[in-house]
């Protein structure tokens, strides 16, 4: 980081600016400590019922054995991408071959008719088979299953059926919402009489846990820090006391979708700015998702972008004086890969920055509106990858894990740059540690989504034909 002191020639009303910057967007290991607290508590209440968290139990009952083989598809709807591919599990055990085609959810999809979603779904998959079968074999080959990786919370009273809670990650999908999203997918599947078959409806964070798992057993959680951000990680039934009913022996495992980007959605700890509120506020669905909105990769360029417009509407201080920004002033204009380059630019001149304000929003900055700049991207970088710490931290102080890995996946994990080292640093600060090694890292994962569906499906396939389901 910089500390202001260092910045050239920063006149006072911009270094004022900074400060406050610094002041509302830090997260000190105090508080870090006190979130996390709280966040152990609602994750308990959230396996009894009624928490903001909805800690939803997945039916996914144990780990991979290794003994997991055949062929399947797998169908991933994340936030950006959608994604199909065909997995084969191999004899041996963390071994798998894989073919995949990603297709860019068209933007409008996401706040239009459910219809048009499903058959365009549906379309991907058709072309995905079509391109990668012969036709004439389609007609002879059995139905392939399918796991399905709907990356939003589901209600499951089976592992094939799931009814949507709500669309997060800005999608607003009409008639959706409380409904099982299986048949409508089935539906639309029906109509182009497609060889596949819905084995199992899961979550990326279920997934990135089940496929990191299998090919390596100290994974103990799995995390998603992409355009959402969320974790899975195994329970005992006995300690979900919402699903006594179904009288499981204490001792089974079955995974939990925690849904944790909803956590204080009460409002109660996390250090909200002024411009999280306007995040949240103008968003499809206010009040809810309140830890991802400050986190997710969905919502950085957007919290960086409100940010600017309010220092340069702001009369006391001079910033970005003169300029055109009506461009800027357009939500969601700047994703998170705008501030993950700025954090890439080298600091002495910062002429990337510059280009790039140049280029996408028609702004020619100076140089200390550049430098802060950067230093606004480090600390919405900074607070996004302290504070997603506090998730993992928060299970394995439930659990009473004390070293395990944490399996991780997504776009702001993989991408962003120093978000798993300020991460590895927060961890250590909220679990107190002093030995030179982590004993809680968390890693890259499996893919879950792909191959993590496919081992799903498969796990579920062997339950149905010993009788378990
Ligand atoms: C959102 C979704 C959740 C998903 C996460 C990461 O939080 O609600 O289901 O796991 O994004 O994709």
């Amino acid at each position: 980081t910089t500390a202001v002191g260092s910045m050239s020639d920063v006149p006072q009303d911009l270094l004022a600016q900074i400060k406050k910057l610094e002041e509302i967007f830090s997260v000190d290991k105090a508080k870090l400590k006190e979130i996390t607290a709280h966040f152990v508590k609602e994750l308990e209440k959230g396996n009894v019922e009624g928490g903001s968290i909805p800690m939803n139990p997945t039916w996914v009952m144990g780990y991979p054995d290794g003994n997991e083989t055949g062929t399947y598809l797998a169908l991933d709807m994340g936030g950006t991408n959608l994604r199909v591919c065909e997995v084969i599990l191999s004899e041996t055990r963390g071994e798998y071959d894989i073919i995949q085609s990603k297709y860019r959810m068209p933007e409008d999809l996401k706040t239009g008719e459910s219809d048009d979603m499903w058959e365009y779904i549906a379309d991907c998959i058709q072309q995905f088979i079509e391109y990668h079968h012969e036709v004439e074999d389609l007609e002879k080959i059995d139905k392939i299953p399918i796991g399905f990786t709907f990356s939003f919370p589901a209600t499951q009273d089976y592992i094939d059926h799931g009814i949507l809670q709500r669309w997060t990650k800005g999608f607003d999908i009409k008639g959706v919402e409380g409904k099982d999203v299986v048949p409508l997918f089935e539906a639309a599947l029906a109509k182009r009489k497609l060889p596949v078959k819905l084995s199992a409806l899961i979550n990326d964070t279920t997934g990135t846990l089940i496929a990191s798992s299998y090919t390596d057993p100290t994974m103990k959680i799995g995390c998603i820090f992409g355009t959402g951000t969320n974790a899975a990680y195994m329970e005992n039934c006995g300690s979900v006391p919402k699903i006594a009913e179904h009288n499981l022996p204490a001792d089974m495992p079955i995974a939990i979708n925690c849904e944790y980007g909803a956590f204080d959605n009460e409002h109660k700890v996390l250090p909200r700015t002024q411009y999280d509120v306007i995040v949240d506020d103008d968003s499809p669905r206010p009040g809810q998702q309140a830890f991802e909105k400050m986190i997710a990769g969905l919502y950085l360029g957007e919290l960086f972008r409100l940010v600017l417009v309010d220092i340069h509407d702001n009369k006391n201080c001079s910033f970005f004086a003169g300029q055109d920004i009506s461009k800027l002033r357009k939500a969601y204009t700047l994703d998170a890969s705008f501030l993950s380059d700025i954090e890439t630019d080298p600091f002495e001149n910062l002429q990337e920055t510059g280009d790039m304000l140049k280029q996408e929003l028609g702004i020619t900055a100076t140089k200390p509106e550049l430098e802060l700049c950067r230093r606004l991207a480090e600390l919405i970088g900074t607070r996004s990858a302290r504070l997603s710490a506090c998730g993992p931290a928060a299970i394995c102080t439930k659990k009473d894990i004390k070293t395990c890995h944490v399996g991780a996946d997504g776009s702001v994990f993989n991408k962003y740059p120093h978000f798993k080292a300020r991460g590895a640093v927060a961890l250590r600060e909220i679990l107190d540690w002093t030995e030179p090694k982590d004993p809680i890292s968390i890693v890259g994962a499996e893919d879950g989504s792909g191959v993590g569906a496919a081992l799903i499906a498969a796990l579920t396939i062997k339950r149905i034909k010993a009788g378990n389901l």
